[in-house]
């Protein structure tokens, strides 16, 4: 029978990719967007890194265009572990990783949420509070139970860490905890080197799952190796773990999904037996994922000067943020403020928490076309030294 009319509702708009649309609506030219976490140059504009050109170089022509496997492209998911757990991590020469290529940090999660709903029945995931708001719909979808732990605690706009251990100390055994590797999203606030240590035996003691999203390797410090040390704390303690990857930020790929899951698992029967079950799984959902980016990232890092150029461009990015740090909170104390802004400079990563309330955030996008988060989250690579002292009167002003 031919439906007349359709039940179905308008679905509210997605909190960060809404911010965009409500961005390109402005027709004022000063508008800045500190919306979505997408690197913009010094003159606002998207940057696609050199090595991803000469990448782009090195592949156009000469590659296949079949499907891949079901598990993505090889050298390059063994390429990302190293990446994720050191060149010479012992769970990948005892061969015990399960890895497989994914869409992007969003398509590893689903992944990973999807397989916890098989694999690890009836437990749950544990999400700090706040968190990048997608991983909420995403364990949703997968009919996974959410728990949430405290992460950030306001008068501070710093780590709770005693509120984290708290919580996770009541967690029940076999939970799931989701714990941002680097540069968290979106509070900025990480957890120090002695902290990681402290949960990482807490999490053994009480046989908490530990599933590390890392979106932001290199983005954090400037140093892939360095942002990942809480993943290699973790590892060098016993534990067995997930991790998700992504080069949309780190390599400026965001368009080509390009992004790896990985298991490091208790023995190589178990990674394989693993593996194969991930990969049941991407069948159903998308088959298999797209070739280029993987050969995009397989070309970056399976070259070493590439790949230090590469080092060299993730640095180069990650100061810049830490440059419009402190230019925002300069301009800010310049501004009159009398407020505290030293967590501008505090936190690390692509976002500052900044603080400001949900309509003081409607202030700035009606009456100073500054778009970002209701959430008062400020994606620093927006910022720019043509538009900061902009965005640190306007802040000011709205604060006042
Ligand atoms: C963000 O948090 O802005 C990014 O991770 C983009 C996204 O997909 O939400």
């Amino acid at each position: 029978m031919w439906k007349t009319e359709t039940s179905t509702k308008q679905a509210p708009k997605d909190p960060i990719l809404g911010v965009t649309e409500a961005y390109l609506a402005d027709e004022n030219p000063e508008k800045i967007n500190l919306g979505v976490g997408a690197y913009r140059d010094d003159l606002s504009k998207p940057v696609v890194l050199k090595v991803v050109r000469a990448a782009e170089e090195k592949i156009s022509g000469k590659q296949f265009m079949e499907y891949l496997p079901i598990g993505g492209y090889k050298p390059f998911n063994e390429k990302s572990v190293k990446l994720a757990y050191g060149e010479e991590a012992q769970c990948i020469q005892d061969g015990r990783v399960a890895a497989v290529q994914s869409l992007s940090g969003t398509g590893s999660c689903r992944l990973f949420a999807e397989f916890m709903k098989r694999y690890m029945p009836g437990a749950a995931v544990y999400i700090p509070k706040p968190t990048w708001a997608n991983h909420h719909n995403i364990f949703r979808d997968a009919q996974v139970e959410q728990k949430s732990f405290r992460y950030y605690k306001p008068e501070t706009k710093g780590l709770d860490f005693e509120g984290l251990m708290e919580d996770l100390q009541g967690a029940a055994e076999g939970s799931v905890v989701l714990l941002h590797a680097c540069a968290h999203n979106p509070t900025g606030v990480d957890p120090t080197p002695e902290q990681w240590q402290e949960l990482s035996k807490l999490m053994l003691k009480k046989h908490l799952y530990p599933f590390f999203d890392m979106a932001y390797q290199g983005f954090a410090s400037g140093d892939c190796d360095r942002d990942s040390q809480a993943i290699r704390i973790f590892l060098e303690d016993g534990h067995d773990l997930g991790c998700s990857q992504s080069y949309a930020k780190n390599m400026g790929l965001y368009g080509q999904r390009i992004g790896c899951l990985s298991m490091v698992c208790s023995n190589k029967a178990e990674g394989s037996a693993v593996e194969s079950q991930i990969k049941a799984v991407a069948r159903a959902m998308y088959s298999n994922p797209p070739v280029h980016g993987a050969l995009l990232v397989d070309n970056i890092l399976g070259t070493p000067d590439i790949k230090q150029a590469w080092f060299d461009e993730v640095k180069g990015m990650a100061e810049r943020i830490i440059d419009m740090r402190t230019l925002l909170q300069d301009n800010l104390v310049r501004s009159g403020s009398s407020l505290e802004w030293k967590h501008v400079t505090e936190q690390i990563g692509m976002f500052c928490f900044s603080g400001i309330s949900p309509e003081q955030v409607d202030s700035l996008a009606k009456d100073h076309s500054i778009y970002m988060t209701r959430n008062g989250r400020i994606s620093m690579a927006g910022v720019t030294t043509k538009n900061v002292d902009r965005l640190a009167a306007a802040l000011h002003k709205v604060t006042s």
